[in-house]
Formats: structure tokens, C-alpha cells, sequence
């Protein structure tokens, strides 16, 4: 018996919410778990690229694999050890580029897996054991609900979330590079501790962001995605971030422009025909950096994972 199962993309932090928001993108992963018919024969790990490069040597094809790792808390939660299994996974989502794909195979393959074992654990069960593998939720919630989630990674493990409505004219551009940025690299460049100011200009930015997104409010919005926590470490590594903001500044029509997820691609939230009026300028930029760069605008996925 097998499972396969689509996962969203996913874009994380949208600015101020470090660590607790983040958003589906439809762009998929494919995620197939199945029991292997030879008892004894082990895992095996199988990744398909479907029209992305993907440096397939670097992922780990044993039990070191983020996948199997998730697949086997879940057997663990049941109180069995994992049996013989398959993982595939085809490929849609570019690794190591801020847009979830470690979070979509982890979801993936615990659904896959949760459904071949006739379903024991439910979506609080699956969110807590994929945010513990990815290290934190704001990927993986909405890589399995699908939209624009808020989540907050509790002391006991569990996961608390919710899904808002994204307005249906907020478009969503991502600015994918054609190099790689390691998340833990990524991590490892912001600091122990921050300050009180620092810290209150992420609340208020992220509370009034989410009361923009409630109320549709694009103008309130324009004054929230902005971050002190995480952007201004992680921008020297992020090409072309710096002249993006200072080119997107009060553009009219240009909600925001973040460093996706830990990067180095780039999300810009736009209205009407924001994105359009503008894009000459974004990709001189790169050009002018010499960085090749993939531009896509998006609506938001809203479906979630599903078994298919
Ligand atoms: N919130 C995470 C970070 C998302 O910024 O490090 C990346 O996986």
C-alpha cells in the first residue's frame, strides 16, 4: 500500500512575524510513503527533481533524512518502531531558498504516513511532531492548512494556530535567486539577545499586521512589514535586498518586501497593478548584481496539504 501526498511552498516571517507567521504559495511537492513488499529490506529514499535543479547528493538517504525522522516520531507517538519503508519525494519547490521545502516533505510524509497507519494521530499531533523536526511552526502550518497562519510553538510542544483570511487582491511576488542559503547559516547569524525597543517594534508591527490582513486595510499594511529581529542580520547574505527596499519604499500599490522565510528569496505584497509598474526597475537590480533570478506572482494557496 502506498500514499502520496501535494504540499504547498510556503513563505515565512512576512516581515515582523519571526518564527509565527507565514503563508502557502502553489508551487507542490509530491511526497509518496509506502510500506516495501521485501520485509528486512530498510528505508529507501528516492527523490524525483521535476523542473528544478536539485542537488540531490546533499540529501541524506538514510535515517539522518528530515523525513524519516518525522515518520518515525509518528511511529514512536503509536508506540511501534518504523517498518520497512519507501519515501519518494518529486521535487517542485527550490531547496534551501526560504520557501518551506524541508517543511513540505516533512508534512508530507507524516500524512502519507499517518494515513497508511489508518490515521492514529490527528492535525494537533501531526503540527507538533513536524514543527520538533523543522524546529519551529511557521512553515509548517501553513504547508498543511494551506493560507495565511498565524502559529505559536507552545512550552509542552504543541502547536496553537490560526488561519486568516488573505485579501483576495494581495498579490504575492517571490523573487527566487539561483544560489542557496542554508537556514541554520541563516540562524546562526542573528544574535543571543535583542533590545526592548527592537522587540517592541516587532510587536506593534506584527499586531498592527495582522489587523491589516483582518480588515483588508492596504494602507495600515504598508507600515507593517517591516522587521528588527531578523532582516537587518540575514540581509548581507540576501542579494539585493537592501536596494529592493530602498527602490519599493512608498511605491504606491507596493505593500511590503521581506526577506522570504530565512531567504535569500524575496516576497513583495502588492495591490492593483503594483508589482507591474515596478519590475523593470527589480530585475535591473539583479541584473546589475549579476544574479539570476526567477520572478513569479502568486495567489495564495489556501487548500493545504492533501492526499491525492
Ligand atoms: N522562521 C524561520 C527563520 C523560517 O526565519 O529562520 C525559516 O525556516
Amino acid at each position: 500500500m502506498k500514499v502520496s501526498v501535494k504540499v504547498p511552498a510556503t513563505s515565512a516571517n512576512l516581515g515582523p512575524g519571526f518564527d509565527c507567521l507565514g503563508l502557502a504559495l502553489p508551487i507542490y511537492n509530491e511526497i509518496t510513503v509506502e510500506e516495501t513488499v521485501m520485509p528486512g529490506s530498510g528505508i529507501e529514499i528516492n527523490i524525483i527533481e521535476e523542473d528544478i535543479d536539485y542537488d540531490i547528493l546533499s540529501v541524506p538517504k538514510d535515517k539522518n533524512n528530515i523525513v524519516y525522522k518525522a515518520i518515525e516520531l509518528l511511529y514512536n507517538f503509536i508506540g511501534q518502531s518504523v517498518s520497512d519503508i519507501k519515501i519518494t519525494v518529486k521535487t517542485n519547490i527550490p531547496v534551501t531558498r526560504g520557501l518551506g521545502s524541508s517543511a513540505s516533505v516533512i508534512v508530507g510524509g507524516l500524512i502519507a504516513a499517518n494515513e497508511l497507519l489508518g490515521k492514529p494521530a490527528d492535525d494537533a499531533v501531526l503540527l507538533s511532531i513536524a514543527s520538533e523536526v523543522e524546529g519551529h511552526p511557521d512553515n509548517v502550518t501553513p504547508a498543511m492548512f494551506g493560507g495565511f497562519c498565524l502559529s505559536s510553538l507552545e512550552d509542552d510542544g504543541s502547536v496553537s494556530y490560526s488561519k486568516i483570511p488573505w485579501p483576495e487582491d494581495w498579490k504575492l511576488t517571490v523573487l527566487i535567486p539561483d544560489y542557496e542559503l542554508d537556514t541554520k547559516i541563516a540562524r546562526s547569524l542573528l544574535p543571543e539577545t535583542i533590545s526592548i525597543p527592537d522587540a517592541s517594534f516587532n510587536i506593534r508591527k506584527c499586531a498592527m499586521l495582522i489587523d491589516s490582513v483582518y480588515r483588508c486595510d492596504s494602507e495600515q499594511m504598508k507600515k507593517c512589514m517591516k522587521d528588527k529581529l531578523h532582516q537587518p542580520y540575514r540581509n548581507q547574505l540576501v542579494k539585493g535586498f537592501s536596494e529592493l527596499t530602498e527602490l519599493l519604499e512608498n511605491k504606491e500599490d507596493i505593500l511590503g518586501c521581506v526577506i522570504s522565510g530565512a531567504g535569500p528569496a524575496i516576497l513583495i505584497v502588492s495591490v492593483n497593478d503594483g508589482f507591474e509598474k515596478v519590475q523593470n526597475d527589480v530585475k535591473q537590480i539583479f541584473e546589475d548584481l549579476n544574479v539570476k533570478c526567477d520572478i513569479r506572482t502568486l495567489d495564495i494557496e489556501n487548500e493545504g496539504s492533501k492526499v491525492i
